[in-house]
């Protein structure tokens, strides 16, 4: 028993470990990262009980997305905040449900960092028991430290990010992130209420077995894409086949890429000529964490963490996943639009 005992590593513990490798770290990042692992066992703890808690279904309310607003989105978006926001480790948040972004309420000590978050990603899915998770994106405050911070604190590029990640409430319910140190999975334990770590070091092949796109956009694309989603297919160029997935959570989808090796695309299309989505709160991450894992994000022309946001919703197209994969976007959407 104690030879196991030994083996069990905590998020809180690896979290510290790593601190360790920084000598000038303070430690705020680190219990950054707590409160995170913090919000996100409470919304764990609310998704595992969604279909008798009287938390499904719609909140009666249409986001600034000008979607329906599902009451575990609320939900989910009020723990960040409560968990976020009177630390005094963060001066601002931005959150894919509140239009503009939440600065520490009054009195309210504000820190240094910046979170950007989707509190809950693949809302559609909530009701039919499907896989959903949250992203976050942490960024350094531009800002002067002191007061609240401001919305020039969130429109930085992804390049810039400190840490980003996701929790996926999946089979099992997961936590992956990285702050520039490579990525890290850990697999929540719910008979002692721990993150343990489960996938250190994750890396994805340069070259995937999987890719994701929703099929039914194909009369919307331009002739270029639909030229990719048949080379992903093994028709027309010489490309290996590959199998089809997508299941509408973007994490999910995401992460089985990220273990497996595939490709996630969400090209522009004639009705979103910038895709459906958000640059900070899911597309910046997910780069982060996919370029740390030795593969790439883009939008179709060029590197997602290049880009510098201009508005704390915008959308981009997104490629992501296995490095050749994504580089073979690139590539198909360089030629000129038919
Ligand atoms: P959210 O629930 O946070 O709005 O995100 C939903 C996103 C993403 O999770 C998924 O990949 C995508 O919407 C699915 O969009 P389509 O239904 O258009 O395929
Ligand atoms: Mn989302
Ligand atoms: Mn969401």
């Amino acid at each position: 028993m104690t030879s196991q005992l030994a083996r069990v590593i905590t998020i809180e513990r690896f979290i510290l470990d790593q601190e360790e490798l920084i000598p000038e770290a303070t430690g705020e990042l680190s219990n950054l990262l707590y409160d995170i692992a913090l919000a996100a066992k409470i919304i764990n703890s609310h998704v595992r009980m969604a279909g008798l808690a009287d938390i499904i279904g719609s909140a009666g309310l249409i986001n600034v997305q000008g979607e329906v607003v599902q009451k575990l989105d609320e939900f989910a978006n009020a723990t960040m905040k409560h968990a976020l926001l009177r630390t005094g480790r963060v001066c601002l948040i931005g959150s894919e449900e509140d239009v503009d972004p939440v600065p520490t309420p009054p009195g309210q000590a504000a820190g240094k960092y910046v979170v950007l978050y989707d509190p809950l990603d693949g809302s559609s899915n909530i009701d039919v028991n499907v896989s959903i998770g949250t992203i976050f994106s942490v960024h350094k405050r531009l800002s002067p430290d002191g007061g609240a911070g401001v919305l020039a604190d969130c429109l930085q590029s992804g390049r810039d990010q400190v840490a980003a990640g996701y929790v996926l409430y999946g089979s099992s319910t997961m936590m992956v992130y990285t702050t520039g140190q490579g990525v890290h999975g850990f697999t929540y334990d719910p008979s002692i209420g721990e993150f343990l770590l489960s996938h250190p070091n994750i890396t994805t092949p340069a070259l995937g077995k999987y890719y994701s796109v929703n099929e039914s956009y194909f009369p919307r694309w331009d002739a270029r894409v639909q030229s990719l989603m048949k080379c992903y297919k093994g028709l027309d160029c010489g490309y290996e086949p590959k199998t089809s997935r997508y299941i509408g959570s973007l994490v999910a989808d995401f992460h089985r890429n990220l273990i497996a090796g595939g490709v996630f695309c969400y090209p522009a299309d004639s009705k979103s000529p910038l895709g459906k989505l958000r640059l900070l709160y899911e597309c910046a991450p997910l780069a982060m964490l996919c370029e740390q894992a030795g593969g790439y994000a883009s939008d179709g022309h060029g590197p997602i963490l290049d880009i510098v946001p201009t508005e704390l919703h915008q959308r981009s197209p997104l490629f992501v996943g296995s490095r050749d994969d994504v580089r073979l976007a690139e590539e198909m959407l360089a030629g000129p639009r038919p």
